[in-house]
């Protein structure tokens, strides 16, 4: 068989190898699964470097004043953190282990946004102590945690606008427990000063999975409107394909629109997250048995589940999966997971050729907000996180083992 391209779902610069088997990063990922074992996350580190090149040229290509934010939430890892800072990315990070993971990562401080809509006193701390360029202020609370500390912030508004997206994820609404209303915006200003932060603009992050760039073109005008910051952070948010039939906006279209009102001694800044590692990342399982209802339903069951990616569980997302070594359909079929419970199902209905056990499943577009939000349900290990490029192969996070599962008991 000669080789062949994979859809658009898959990390850039996959294929399917002489023998039938899918290649990320010059790695064949039935090799990678028996070194690594499964499930395993597994990465093309080209992949999240062209498109972090690609957010940069779209930007120079329009303006001199910007700052491509990676939203480290994403994909927490020390690895992909320092990968986004060698491409000359900035990050944002949610919580103070995600301020941990970026500071480890050696990543400057002064290039990390602080987020969140509860920061405790104690991630404040670590923050400033730390030298974090920016806090985005979320709360007129929060204003009276900063008084007296000098910070430079940006205030988080909720600009009243909704995209279509799932509900869970909307975060621009005037219903929305981030940010402040527009209509206090005023009020939260003279606070910041009143405390002595330094105002350095407006923020807005108006939700996640977003297939309609017109809606950032609206949220940049909405807020240029309002003040005359040096920053105009619209936050992240830009869809990705799932399944081949998506076809989301482009890295430039989106850019585009971010851009599009902002006066030109603005520096526009946006966080993207799941447009940076989405496609570039791929779950490995092992299908362990195979149950055929009559007239019903196959259940193709592998070895993980609901602790390596929530998704289809939480939003009722929907994947596509292939055999890594046939490709191909003819079998419909259900990805069940490993989980003691019946909602633990990765895919209903995909078509997989001739499912065996034994066989490797790949299941793409797992870049995102799978490791982020893995747990230990069941206490079953973590899987480790591997990068692959020009055929090699390495793991920047290992399998989590029984003893990790441990090692907190007292
Ligand atoms: N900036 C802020 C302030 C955010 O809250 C988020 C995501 C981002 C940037 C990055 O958004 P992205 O470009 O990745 O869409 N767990 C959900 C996604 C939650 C997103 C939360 N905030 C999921 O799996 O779909």
């Amino acid at each position: 068989m000669s080789a062949l391209a994979v859809s658009h779902v898959y990390p850039l610069g996959s294929r399917l190898n002489e023998r039938g088997r899918l290649e990320v990063g010059g790695c064949d990922v039935v090799e990678l699964a028996a070194e690594f074992g499964t499930p395993a996350y597994v990465y093309a580190e080209d992949d999240m470097r062209a498109r972090a090149r690609t957010f940069l040229e779209a930007f120079r290509a329009r303006t001199e004043h910007f700052e491509v934010i990676y939203a480290g939430k994403a994909f927490p890892c020390t690895a992909v953190f320092r990968l986004f800072a060698e491409e000359g990315l900035s990050a944002d990070v949610a919580s103070g282990g995600e301020l941990h993971l970026a500071l480890a990562a050696g990543m400057d401080p002064a290039r990390l946004y602080m987020h969140g809509n509860n920061k405790s006193p104690a991630e404040l701390d670590y923050a400033i102590e730390r030298g974090v360029g920016h806090v985005v202020v979320d709360s007129f609370d929060e204003i009276e945690r900063l008084r007296g500390r000098s910070q430079r912030v940006l205030l988080r508004v909720t600009p009243g606008i909704e995209p279509s997206t799932h509900s869970y994820i909307q975060t621009g609404q005037v219903d929305s427990k981030f940010g402040f209303q527009l209509d206090e915006v005023e009020r939260a200003v003279a606070a910041c000063a009143d405390a002595g932060l330094e105002l350095r603009g407006l923020h807005a992050h108006i939700g996640s999975q977003i297939l309609d760039v017109e809606v950032f073109g609206r949220l940049g005008e909405l807020l240029a409107g309002i003040g005359d910051w040096p920053l105009l952070n619209l936050g992240g948010g830009l869809g990705i394909a799932y399944t081949a039939d998506d076809d989301p906006p482009s890295i430039e279209d989106y850019v585009e629109a971010l851009v599009r009102h902002a006066p030109d001694d603005v520096a526009v800044l946006c966080e993207p997250g799941r447009a940076l590692v989405g496609n570039a990342g791929v779950t490995l399982y092992r299908v362990g048995t195979i149950k055929r209802i009559q007239d019903v339903r196959t259940y193709v069951a592998v070895d993980g589940g609901m602790s390596d990616n929530l998704r289809p569980m939480l939003y009722g997302a929907r994947y596509e999966a292939e055999i890594a070594d046939r490709f191909g359909g003819g079998t419909l079929s259900t990805i069940a997971g490993m989980h003691c419970e019946s909602g633990d199902v990765l895919i209903r209905d995909v078509e997989l050729n001739d499912p065996r056990v034994g066989d490797v499943l790949v299941v793409p577009a797992t870049g995102a907000y799978s490791h982020s939000m893995a747990n230990n349900y069941n206490a079953v290990p973590r899987p480790p996180v591997i990068f692959c490029r020009d055929g090699e192969a390495r793991e920047v996070v290992r399998r989590e083992t029984y003893e990790d599962l441990t090692l907190r008991d007292q």
